[in-house]
Formats: structure tokens, C-alpha cells, sequence
């Protein structure tokens, strides 16, 4: 029997065919690689298992914070494990929530330091059951407190502590208590931050596609400036924050990076225009930033740029654009004092260029830090959890705050 089919039935056939492929196309690029979590969780549990026969351990997990953004989720459970080491307990680490999905996913697809060592918290029951478990709620002001008290009840006798109430809040986070922290944390951080394997594999791919040198000591690839341009939906939380006159967070906070990395005029949280300023600052305001740091560095004719740019946030492309024109114009960089032979930067590229294949979309952030962290130079903004984790990253492995600009 011969199938016969009218000119229309066939226009439909190729369009259904040619839909799938289109369809096919963004499951394979798009699909998160669940496999390869599942497989991640399994390696999560056996490493565990071997270490629950320790004799003498001592537990500790903790209420976190679940569902913000990956650097607020990080830092978090980088400052946790911190504290558990400080007091000898083994750290409780739960799964990494993924917030655009909504999903729990293995910690060790994100960090894995905190994860070596540690204890799965999927074990936690098993190894601590509830009535040999003491729940403590921490709650002591002022906060300049509230870390040593942290540490005191953890050195307590008790083989497993739940500390029950969220210690590290925000208000926590943006206190001058944190600075008390900061020497120790650094060495942890030196010691301790370590990107998983699959990670690094994207990391070194980018630095080679877009020819981004790897350590400012090192040859390879062209030296390079990174700034990261918080934009998409973060007017709406710059208005929130100057109404409620918020400070900046965590690291950007510390001494030195005030004192040496602050763009000026100086934050003045008690004027909503200056929060604005530094929070949602003008293009002007960023290009005086970059040329402060190029003025006088010749060889740094390169720039990075991280950004939230994507389907929902088109406007940050726009911007992007007009940065790297103004960027690009050799008058203009004559007229602002760069130094050299220069006709303007050379080579501009950003967060949507960085080579991702099929099923790494999840780790893209984790290119962005790296990437600003092993930058010359970084500008970032003083109001943003992914600046203040670069900032942390960037001093604990010796940078100076001189090569950092807080916008
Ligand atoms: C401690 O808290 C956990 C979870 O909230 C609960 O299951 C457990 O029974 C509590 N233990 C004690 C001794 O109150
Ligand atoms: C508030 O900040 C803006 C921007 O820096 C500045 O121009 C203005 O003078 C400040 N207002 C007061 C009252 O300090």
C-alpha cells in the first residue's frame, strides 16, 4: 500500500520533524546531568560510611540557609565547616539546593572542600539517633559574641550537636563581627576551597578558549581585568536596600578592602543616593572605576565581564554593549590618562562566551568566580555575595586589595 500525502499533510510532517530536532537540541543542551548527581550522591555515601568507623568523633550540623543564590549558599556552608574544624567536630554537610529548579543536589557537585572529611547529612540519623542528639539555639547579641559563644558550645563533651536557630544571618554577615573571623577564616580558605574536578575541566577550558591567563605570575594566555556587572533584577533590590539603608556584606566589609578597594565618594548608608550610587552605579561611574585600574597598566588590555545576562534580564546585553564600545574607543582611553601605546582594550568577552557543553549549565557561576578570582584585576560590587566571596578568595591566596576596586 502506498501512503499518499497531500501537499499540506507533508508541510506538517517536516514540521513536526523539524520542532523535534529543535527540541531535541535544548533537552540535550539544557538537561541538568541528574546521572551524574545520582552517581555523586552514591560516592557522598560510601566516603562517609568509611568514616563513621572513627573512634572519639564528634558531630556538629547545623540549620542552613537553603534556597539563596550560590555564593550566599556557599559562603555559608564554607563558614560552617570553618567552625566545625575550629572546635574538632566533623561537619554535617547537606545537599547544595539548586534554586532554579528547586532541587537538592550533592554539595560535592559544587565544593568540594567542605564535603572532604565531613559527614553526609543523609548518615546523620543513622550515626547520631534524635535522643543522643543535643539541640542548641544560639542566640547572643552583640554579634562580636556570638562566634567564640558558637565555639564554646561546641567544644562541649556531647558526641552530636544540632544547632537548631540559623546563626550566620544576614545581619550577622554585614556586622563588624565578621572581621573578628577573617584571619582564620583566610587560612581555612587557603587551605580548604577546592573546586571538584568537573568544574576545573570547564575552568581551564574557558581560560584556553578565551585565552584568559591562568595566575597573574604565569605566561600563558593574555593578563586581564574582571568586573563584575550586577545588573538584571538587581535595581529593584538596590531600592529595597537604599530604603533600608543596608551596609555592604560580608567581605567586602573588611578593613583593608575599605580602606584601599572603595571607589569613592565613601558609601554613606544613611543617604539613599549614595546607597544607590554604589549599589546600582552609572556607566560613567563604572568606566572611572576601570580606568583607575588601567591608567597606569599598559599590558592589561583585556577584560572579563561577569554578568546575569539572559533571556528574562535582554537590557544587560545592551549595557554590556555600550561598556565595551566605550572601552574599545582609543580617543576616549587617551582622554582618561591610560598610559602606553594603547587604542583602548584590545580583547572584551563575558560570562555568556565562557565554552559550556551539554550538562554543565549548573556550574557556569562557579567559571565566573574562578575566573574573577584569578583575574589581575577585579572590580566588583560591594552590595553582591558573589563580589564578597571573589574579594575573600582573592586575599586569601595573597592578593592585594590595591587590585580590587569596590564600586
Ligand atoms: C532535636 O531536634 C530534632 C529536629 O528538630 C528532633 O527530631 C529531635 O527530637 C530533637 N532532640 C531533642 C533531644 O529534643
Ligand atoms: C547623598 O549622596 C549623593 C551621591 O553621593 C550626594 O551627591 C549627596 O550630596 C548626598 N547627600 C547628602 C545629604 O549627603
Amino acid at each position: 500500500m502506498r501512503l499518499s500525502l497531500t501537499p499540506k499533510g507533508r508541510l506538517f510532517l517536516l514540521t513536526i520533524f523539524l520542532l523535534s530536532l529543535v527540541a531535541g537540541y535544548f533537552y540535550r543542551k539544557y538537561r541538568p546531568p541528574y546521572g551524574f548527581y545520582a552517581e555523586l550522591a552514591r560516592r557522598e555515601l560510601t566516603e562517609s560510611r568509611r568514616l563513621i568507623n572513627g573512634f572519639g568523633h564528634k558531630y556538629v550540623k547545623f540549620r542552613q540557609l537553603q534556597g539563596a543564590g550560590f555564593n550566599n549558599q556557599a559562603q555559608e556552608i564554607l563558614l560552617f565547616h570553618h567552625l566545625a574544624l575550629l572546635t574538632n567536630r566533623i561537619y554535617v554537610y547537606q545537599p547544595f539546593m539548586w534554586r532554579h529548579r528547586l532541587e537538592l543536589q550533592p554539595l560535592s557537585g559544587f565544593l568540594l572542600g567542605p564535603t572532604k572529611g565531613s559527614l553526609s547529612s543523609a548518615l546523620f540519623e543513622e550515626v547520631c539517633p534524635p535522643e543522643e542528639v543535643r539541640n542548641v539555639t544560639i542566640n547572643v547579641e552583640p554579634y562580636a559574641e556570638m562566634w567564640r559563644t558558637a565555639q564554646d558550645i561546641l567544644n562541649g563533651p556531647e558526641r552530636c550537636i544540632y544547632v537548631e536557630n540559623w546563626i550566620l544571618n544576614w545581619r550577622f554577615l554585614e556586622s563588624p563581627a565578621i572581621h573578628d573571623i577573617w584571619p582564620a577564616y583566610k587560612t581555612y580558605l587557603s587551605q580548604y576551597y577546592e573546586w571538584p574536578s568537573h568544574i576545573l575541566d570547564m575552568i581551564y577550558r574557558a581560560g584556553v578558549e578565551l585565552n584568559l591567563r591562568s595566575h597573574p605570575a604565569l605566561t600563558d594566555g593574555e593578563p586581564y581585568l574582571a568586573i563584575h556587572f550586577r545588573r538584571g533584577d538587581f535595581e529593584e533590590h538596590c531600592q529595597y536596600l537604599s530604603k533600608t539603608q543596608q551596609p555592604f556584606t560580608s567581605w567586602s566589609t573588611l578593613p583593608d578592602i575599605q580602606s584601599h578597594s572603595a571607589f569613592p565618594p565613601r558609601l554613606d548608608t544613611s543617604n539613599e543616593t549614595s546607597i544607590m550610587e554604589h549599589c546600582y552605579p552609572t556607566l560613567d561611574r563604572i568606566l572611572d572605576t576601570i580606568d583607575a585600574q588601567v591608567r597606569n597598566r599598559p599590558h592589561l588590555r583585556s577584560v572579563y565581564v561577569l554578568h546575569d545576562g539572559a533571556w528574562d534580564h535582554l537590557p544587560v546585553y545592551w549595557q554590556y554593549y555600550k561598556i565595551e564600545r566605550a572601552l574599545k574607543n582609543s580617543a576616549r582611553a587617551r582622554k582618561a590618562g591610560w598610559k602606553g601605546d594603547t587604542v583602548g582594550m584590545r580583547f572584551i568577552t563575558h560570562s555568556g562566551m565562557t565554552p559550556v557543553k551539554p550538562g554543565e549549565r549548573d556550574w557556569k557561576v562557579a567559571v565566573d568566580v574562578e575566573l574573577a578570582r584569578r583575574a589581575e584585576v577585579f572590580i566588583g560590587n560591594g552590595f553582591s555575595s558573589l563580589t564578597s566571596q571573589i574579594v575573600a578568595l582573592r586575599l586569601a591566596d595573597g592578593g592585594k586589595a590595591e587590585d580590587i576596586t569596590i564600586l
